[in-house]
């Protein structure tokens, strides 16, 4: 049986911590828990979700529009990214 993980997201800023599972997505876990977070594209192309990640890991196999650079300064965009570990977020 597979069964997958969930892991911690924190929202710092905000002092919210949402459990989303490694086969969702950030943004839309914390929509439905009740935060209101910019967003237009939620298919990886615009940047308009982007989040900087202070901790931990986000998969972004889908982030088509963020840079090295940015990634590399710990930028994701969330409305593809899902956890790979607990994730602290700077939003
Ligand atoms: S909403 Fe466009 S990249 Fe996330």
């Amino acid at each position: 049986m597979l069964v997958t993980k969930t892991h911690q997201v924190t929202f710092k800023k905000s002092g919210i911590t949402i459990e989303v599972a490694e086969d969702e997505y950030i943004l839309e876990k914390a929509e439905e828990a009740g935060m209101d977070l910019p967003y237009d594209c939620r298919s990886g192309t615009c940047t308009t979700c982007m989040q900087r990640c202070l901790e931990g890991e986000v998969d972004q196999d889908l982030a088509f529009a963020i840079s090295d650079e940015e990634l590399k300064e710990g930028y994701r965009l969330i409305c593809i990214g899902s956890p790979l570990s607990d994730v602290t977020l700077d939003a």
